[in-house]
């Protein structure tokens, strides 16, 4: 048991814990739970480390880290401030949020929080354009993910604190071939929604084929 705890640690990177930005911290206190600060700075230490590892800005990985969860708590709140922001479906003109929610988003408000955070963290923190949308897409993962996009959602899927068999794994993957771990990671996302007969998030299926394409070995089913 000792030698197999070691065998993990001698692969896995040490990944350090962040500081609070002075300037992130009252809002991000004034905004969500204590427990979801605590994972913010989970994101942000495992962003922070992965960026350096590949050679991104770690500056702009730990503050996106620490405001992609910025609109998580807001309930229907969100469908408020997207509408003030002038999100807009086209063709929608629905009262019950469907002016601003995605057929794929089944009405859940809680799907807005990345792209609501995203907006925040650069009109208010100045947040490099290319982290705002890591943050935009940190839920759902995109067509062509950047290296900050994929940064992003595999340290918020595989951060300290975060459960499930893979957890590991995945964290260990990202810093050898971060492409190869978020298509793992969405894989498991799609699969996730299929077995709780759930909405597909179309830019979660469009990231994944892409991923696949890029970083996978695709397979032709018979059909
Ligand atoms: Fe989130
Ligand atoms: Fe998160």
């Amino acid at each position: 048991m000792a030698s197999r705890r070691k065998d993990r640690l001698s692969v896995e990177r040490v990944v350090e814990p962040v500081e609070i930005d002075r300037d992130i911290e009252p809002i991000l206190r004034a905004r969500i739970s204590v427990k979801r600060v605590v994972h913010s700075t989970h994101v942000a230490s495992l962003a922070q480390a992965l960026a350096r590892c590949h050679g991104v800005d770690a500056d702009g990985a730990r503050r996106a880290g620490l405001l992609h969860d910025l609109w998580r708590e807001a309930g229907a709140g969100s469908i408020i401030e997207a509408r003030r922001l002038g999100f807009k479906r086209a063709n929608a003109t629905e009262e019950d949020g469907s002016d601003v929610l995605e057929d794929w988003m089944d009405g859940n408000p809680v799907l807005l929080h990345g792209a609501l955070a995203a907006v925040e963290a650069r009109e208010r923190f100045a947040l490099p354009q290319v982290w705002c949308d890591a943050i935009a897409f940190h839920t759902t993962g995109r067509r062509g993910m950047t290296a900050e996009d994929m940064v992003i959602h595999v340290a918020d899927h595989a951060c300290e604190g975060r459960r499930g068999a893979h957890v590991h794994e995945w964290r260990r993957m990202a810093f050898e071939d971060l492409g190869s771990a978020t298509l793992a990671l969405l894989e498991n996302l799609v699969s996730n929604l299929v077995e709780a007969r759930a909405m597909l998030w179309v830019p979660t299926v469009e990231a994944r084929n892409d991923l696949l394409a890029r970083f996978g070995s695709r397979q032709r089913p018979k059909t």
